[in-house]
């Protein structure tokens, strides 16, 4: 039940809904306005009752001003609430303007004993983690999801602009994307006009690891494509940098025979993106980078400054090996860098975002393009490294040639299986290649966080599926 209280006479003027990242610009001082949100911290003084409210459009809350005659004991932190008022240019510096209350309303309590989070209180994202359906509701991570929906914002207005192609890859597919990540099959529990041992699909279906191979359809007939959605891996892993569900941003580009052109628009996407969303979302950024992961902005600014170098497969191999620590996984020619692998190079050529190109061929999927040429035999692959978090971004050039890929299908056994993906190559046959990157990593790379389920609203991993 709604409760109002009524805190001056109540005018009849006409009143503005205003969401406080609006009411916040100042442009409308002197109007009657509502708002609403939730109360985000009370402080009665002699004269007046002061209290903060935020509706999650802004990191700042709007300052409420009531009369000290308010002895409201349901106005507590958390509750929600609905006010009715003028509003002022505030006497103090630190806010543009106030709102004077003229009505409130409790919307909905909130019993401070039992709510997990404690006004004034500065909360660990660990300590928050443990709170999936309440964790919006502290500053930290309503930053977070207003960052991680403006960084989306930039990614698709980055494609815009270079004329990239948006395509609905499915979230079911019959393919595996070859070897991408192990595989959740999709299998309906309840039959109505199905046979109880007939299959839905009549063939095997998994949620997607990757929507590569449908890109690859489009780039017969677009330049340009690009895909941003779920991705789903069966990682049996509690890492700080794996999920089961992540958002994967996935780009083909038809007409190139040069991994140059993917690594371009990979540092472009990266740059066009982290600058839109420090412009956008600085206070949200600051609040990361002056608390929660102090001393992270000179590493994004560091990352900015500097073309990302670009260094061989085999050159990384050197680089492990004349360095003086100890992996605990071998570093010889054709094995695959590790984590601890990654996170060297990274160091080591300063701390910026390293591509690694062409990796040996037998590391890489049979879609790979084959480094004919190359003394050692590689593949045209490129994986993007960045500081704290590892591989960012996993591309390719995909091998257009109809006779080496067949070759190579058929010495896997799956020639029957990708016949479609021949067929590809035989009518109209261009030179691609694409890339997928790491939403949820690109995310902890800009903003410092170490555990990947920080920055995904509703982490999925083994063992958790809560909610
Ligand atoms: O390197 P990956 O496996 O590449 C592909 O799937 C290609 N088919 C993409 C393409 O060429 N279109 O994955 C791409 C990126 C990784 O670099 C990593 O950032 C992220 O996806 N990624 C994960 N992020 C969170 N949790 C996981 N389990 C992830 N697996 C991969």
């Amino acid at each position: 039940v709604s409760r109002a209280i009524s805190v001056r006479h109540y005018c009849k003027k006409t009143t503005r809904k205003l969401r406080i990242s609006e009411a916040l610009l100042g442009s409308e001082l002197g109007a009657n306005v509502k708002v609403q949100g939730w109360v985000r911290s009370v402080r009665p003084q002699k004269t007046n009752l002061f209290f903060h409210v935020n509706d999650g459009s802004c990191l700042q809350s709007l300052q409420i001003v009531a009369g000290s005659d308010l002895d409201e004991p349901l106005l507590t932190f958390g509750s929600a609430v609905e006010v009715t008022g003028i509003l002022k240019k505030s006497p103090h510096q630190k806010q543009p303007v106030e709102l004077e209350a003229e009505q409130i309303h409790i919307i909905g309590e909130c019993n401070p004993v039992d709510f997990p989070f404690k006004i004034k209180e500065r909360h660990s994202l660990e300590y928050i983690r443990q709170f999936p359906h309440l964790r919006c509701r502290t500053n930290a991570f309503s930053s977070l999801l207003r960052i991680r929906s403006e960084a989306t914002t930039a990614i698709h207005s980055y494609f815009k602009k270079n004329g990239f192609v948006q395509i609905h890859t499915p979230i079911i597919t019959s393919n595996d994307c070859e070897g991408a990540g192990e595989l959740f099959q999709v299998e309906v529990s309840i039959y109505r006009y199905y046979d109880e041992n007939e299959n839905f699909f009549s063939v095997p279906a998994f949620l997607s690891v990757s929507g590569q191979l449908h890109l690859e359809v489009m780039s017969g007939a677009f330049s340009g494509v690009y895909t941003f959605g779920p991705t789903f891996r069966a990682e049996n892993s509690q890492s700080r940098r794996h999920l089961a569900e992540f958002y994967m941003v996935e780009a083909e580009v038809s007409f190139t025979q040069s991994i140059e052109d993917l690594t371009k628009v990979m540092e472009d996407m990266f740059r066009s993106s982290t600058e839109h969303v420090l412009a956008h979302c600085a206070e949200d950024v600051n609040l990361f980078h002056k608390h929660v992961t102090p001393g992270h902005r000179d590493m994004v600014d560091a990352m900015l400054k500097r073309r990302f170098p670009v260094i061989t497969y085999s050159e990384a191999v050197d680089i492990l090996n004349r360095s003086s620590q100890e992996f605990a996984f071998p570093t010889d020619w054709g094995c695959d860098l590790q984590t601890e692998h990654e996170k060297y190079l990274v160091k080591h050529c300063g701390n910026i975002p390293v591509f690694v190109t062409d990796y040996p061929y037998d590391l890489k999927p049979f879609y790979a393009r084959d480094n004919q040429d190359s003394p050692e035999h590689t593949a045209a692959a490129v994986d993007l490294l960045v500081p704290g978090v590892g591989e960012l971004c996993g591309g390719s050039l995909r091998e257009e040639r109809l006779d080496l890929l067949r070759a190579r299908l058929e010495e896997a056994g799956l020639e029957d299986t990708y016949s479609w993906y021949l067929d590809l190559r035989r009518f109209g046959s261009v030179p691609h290649g694409g890339f997928g990157l790491g939403f949820e990593r690109y995310l902890q790379c800009i903003l410092g966080v170490d555990n990947i389920k920080d920055v995904i609203p509703f982490p999925r991993f083994s063992h958790s599926c809560l909610l």
